[in-house]
């Protein structure tokens, strides 16, 4: 087979990924949990083409250039290098969600390339190998490879360093709620921000608790216990917040609406509703409840002032072949 076309999900993470042990490699500082959010796609169609002289990348209809292009032929290298090929690929990409919103679009475009371009190139990888591969394209990509709730362990080099699965999707019907404040790409990369991690004093605090939060988490989610995801969630997400702020430069990825829908959170789980909120490296929030309060949150969150759109995800399956 020369051409193959994949399909994955983004994840939202639980407890965090904020720094690099080696940034090469995105071996992090700590392991983080994610969950799939289905529903939410990013298609991508690789083809080895024997006439090419440069890998081409088409991302939702655009030719892409630059900065982005040479980050997928750093990718492909790898692809090439493993399965003992040489040809140049053609990479035709597309998000049914919005690129660069904090949505992790490189998490489920870097799973849906390695398995779309392994698979053109007739290798058949396992999981875990598949895992560590997404994981050289963009760190959290990794967690976008196995299905529903996700771990990934950090490892201490890139064999170590992959993501499995806890729970299956259908274990919990836990809905993400993404309120999307801004549809700007982030001023600093994530790749970026990664680096400027240590530089905070807040870092080292964020680290030592991160093995307790982790097991909380993991903990919670088992047991479906929302109150319990709820608090560990919410600290671990304001902890990398933290950091971000007090690093050297500091990172800002808040918007005013950020703090709007943030307040109404806790001011609605002060009042019983079961929600709690969460944020990646930019303005929008991910806004988490039970299946059965997604109408309820969706119409909370539409009268914030600031919210321009909000998108539902509940858990989401690994990444697949599209046949
Ligand atoms: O995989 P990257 O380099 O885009 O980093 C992801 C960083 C966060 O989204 C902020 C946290 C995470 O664990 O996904």
């Amino acid at each position: 087979m020369s051409v193959a076309v994949a399909v994955a999900f983004p994840n939202i993470a639980l407890i965090k990924y904020w720094g690099d042990r080696d940034a090469d490699l995105h071996l992090p500082v700590n392991g983080s949990i994610s969950m799939n959010l289905a529903g939410l796609t990013a298609r991508s169609q690789a083809s080895l083409e024997p006439h090419l002289a440069q890998d081409e990348l088409i991302l939702n209809g655009e030719r892409v250039e630059g900065d982005g292009l040479v980050r997928v032929i750093a990718f492909l290298d790898r692809v090439r290098a493993l399965a003992g090929v040489e040809e140049r690929f053609r990479v035709v990409s597309a998000n049914n969600f919005p690129t660069a919103a904090g949505i992790a679009s490189s998490a489920a475009a870097f799973a849906a390339l390695s398995l779309a371009a392994t698979t053109a190139c007739g290798l058949r990888l396992g999981e875990a190998e598949l895992s560590r591969l997404a994981r050289l394209g963009s760190g959290s990509a990794c967690r976008s490879v196995p299905g529903g709730f996700v771990e990934w362990h950090m490892g201490v080099d890139h064999a170590s360093s992959y993501a499995t699965s806890f729970a299956p999707p259908e274990h919990w019907d836990l809905r993400d709620h993404i309120a999307l404040v801004s549809e700007a790409g982030k001023a600093v990369s994530s790749r970026q921000g990664h680096l400027l991690a240590s530089s905070s004093p807040l870092q080292e605090g964020r680290l030592l608790g991160v093995t307790e939060r982790l097991g909380r988490c993991r903990s919670a989610i088992l047991a479906k216990d929302f109150a319990a995801l709820a608090e560990v969630v919410e600290q671990d997400s304001l902890l990398m917040h933290a950091v971000m702020m007090t690093s050297s430069p500091p990172l800002f990825y808040w918007a005013p609406a950020t703090l709007r829908v943030l307040s109404a959170v806790r001011q609605w789980r002060s009042e019983g509703a079961p929600v709690c909120a969460t944020i990646d490296a930019g303005p929008n929030v991910h806004v988490l409840a039970p299946g059965e309060w997604a109408e309820w949150v969706v119409e909370q969150l539409q009268g914030v002032p600031g919210v321009k759109q909000v998108l539902s995800a509940a858990p989401g399956g690994p990444a697949h072949l599209e046949m």
